[in-house]
């Protein structure tokens, strides 16, 4: 199952990508419209990209009203990502998208790193989000967490179906010539091929913790880079920063991934999931 990373692409400009993937994530919403943060929101980096966007969004009420009507005519499932800074924001939005059928999934994005956190734990929103709605709940996690598969077990205790894995981790980029931050906002967001082993790390550790199903993210650029994702326990996988250089990324990343599995001699991806686990490490004679 592919899908995109929540702010990565806009179904609306782009529907035939959208329509190209299994499920279509929108980008962050909170319970009141946001601007995000300042300009300069977005660098590159020699290895990867940083982004302080802040969670720019039209609220929940412009999602509902002007949105989800057009983003529902994509006839791609739809997943609802939601972000606040206290617990009983996340449980609102949770409560707005409840009624709207053509939600199939609500993720709990509980780790932007361009705006305040919550000062409740992710379990503490979890639970929270979990009262006020029946749907599938994903936590998307940072991987910045000290004790990663920790707070998965909590989320997964608290009444999380899934783990979206990872959110960006801080980064910070500086001018050439000034050395001042190029970010408006200073710190930022560091995503891309870097990300890489960080996330697989995350997928690997919080499968083995919780046996949850956990759509995997970060870096993902290629079909060999999904079928790692699966061999460490994601049962779907996303596609963020890629997006940005090659739309069409999905269907690309697709056909790789079929070539990947038959080079494998893999009859379908649930052959390769959590191969990882199995095949144990490389020994060197
Ligand atoms: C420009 C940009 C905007 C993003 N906006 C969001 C967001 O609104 N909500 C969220 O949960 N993650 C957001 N992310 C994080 C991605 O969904 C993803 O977790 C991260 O970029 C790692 O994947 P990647 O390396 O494939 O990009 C954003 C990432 C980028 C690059």
């Amino acid at each position: 199952m592919i899908l995109n990373a929540s702010g990565c692409l806009d179904a609306l400009e782009a529907p035939e990508v959208a329509r190209s993937l299994d499920a279509f994530v929108t980008k962050t919403v909170t319970p009141l419209p946001r601007e995000g943060n300042r300009p300069v929101r977005i660098a590159e980096t020699e290895a990867g990209m940083l982004n302080s966007i802040g969670l720019e969004n039209p609220g929940i009420e412009g999602l509902l009203r002007d949105k989800l009507p057009r983003l529902t005519e994509l006839g791609v499932p739809l997943w609802v990502s939601v972000g606040g800074f206290a617990a009983a924001d996340y449980a609102e939005l949770c409560a707005a998208l409840d009624g709207h059928e053509e939600v199939t999934t609500i993720e709990l994005n509980l780790s932007c790193p361009n705006v305040e956190e919550a000062p409740e734990s992710a379990a503490e929103i979890v639970a929270a989000a979990r009262e006020r709605t029946g749907k599938l709940l994903y936590a998307k996690l940072s991987p910045a967490a000290a004790d990663l598969p920790d707070v998965a077990r909590s989320v997964q205790a608290a009444g999380a179906d899934g783990l979206s894995l990872v959110n960006t981790i801080h980064g910070l980029a500086l001018d050439e010539r000034t050395l001042a931050p190029r970010l408006g906002h200073e710190l930022g967001g560091y995503s891309g091929a870097a990300l890489k082993p960080i996330a697989l790390a995350a997928v690997y550790q919080c499968y083995r913790a919780t046996g949850l199903p956990i759509v995997g993210m970060g870096g993902i650029m290629t079909g060999r880079d999904a079928l790692e994702f699966l061999a460490a326990g994601a049962r779907a996988i996303a596609l963020g920063t890629v997006l940005f250089a090659d739309p069409h990324a999905p269907s690309r990343v697709r056909r790789e991934l079929a070539d990947e599995l038959a080079a494998h001699g893999l009859a379908s991806t649930e052959d390769a999931f959590g191969l990882a686990h199995r095949a144990g490490p490389v020994r060197v004679a």
